[in-house]
């Protein structure tokens, strides 16, 4: 059984980072020495499955900041791309969502922390998440890159918990409903 599963910071109107990928409105939050449960949470994962367009993000903060396996989503880089300090922490696979989790299952990975816009988007499409933790920052951006698409059908999401920040910041977390009232997974 392999489960995937969202965290991600989100402004109040639904964009995850400006347009030209810019995450200034969300560096500038303090964090009062608070960690918003990402500790918990990535112990809780057996690693990453993200998008190109976040791992290239994530290069330009310097430092690798994931102690757990990363795979990166795509099918324009190859194996060549990966930076020479990442090679035995990263995995690029252009496989489809579906064929990514069985093989991760295979592998026993149990819980995978699915990550980036347009991939949360295409593992949600495909009944692969099973719940999303947002923390929504007080800010309008007015335009950026949606955490959330269109869809073909609804997805109903139950509410489990929400918890207030003094800074500001609202963390929720929502089951993923399936069709027979219980959360997909492989
Ligand atoms: N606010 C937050 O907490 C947070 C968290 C994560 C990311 N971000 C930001 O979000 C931005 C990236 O999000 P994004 O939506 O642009 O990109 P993304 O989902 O990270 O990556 C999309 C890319 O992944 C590849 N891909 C391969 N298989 C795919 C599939 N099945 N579905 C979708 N993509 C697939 C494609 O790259 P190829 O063209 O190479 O095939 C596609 O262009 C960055 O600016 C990052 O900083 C913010």
């Amino acid at each position: 059984m392999v489960s995937g599963h969202v965290y991600i910071a989100v402004s109040l109107d639904g964009f995850i980072a400006r347009s030209d990928g810019n995450l200034d409105w969300l560096m500038k939050q303090p964090t009062q020495g608070e960690d918003y449960g990402y500790d918990a949470f990535m112990a809780s994962v057996d690693g990453l499955v993200m998008g190109r367009g976040s791992y290239e993000k994530v290069l330009t903060f310097g430092e690798w900041p994931y102690a757990k396996p990363v795979i990166v989503l795509s099918r324009t880089l190859t194996q060549r791309d990966i930076r020479e300090d990442l090679v035995d922490k990263v995995r690029l696979s252009d496989a489809s969502p579906k064929q990514i989790m069985q093989g991760l299952a295979e592998e026993g990975w149990q819980r995978v922390y699915v990550d980036g816009g347009r991939v949360i988007q295409s593992f949600l499409r495909d009944g692969l998440i099973s719940d999303m933790t947002l923390t929504r920052i007080p800010v309008l951006l007015g335009s950026g890159i949606s955490l959330f698409g269109s869809l073909d059908d609804d997805i109903d999401l139950r509410h489990l918990k929400t918890k207030s920040y003094p800074s500001g910041l609202v963390h929720s977390t929502y089951e993923v409903v399936g069709d027979d009232g219980a959360s997909e997974a492989l």
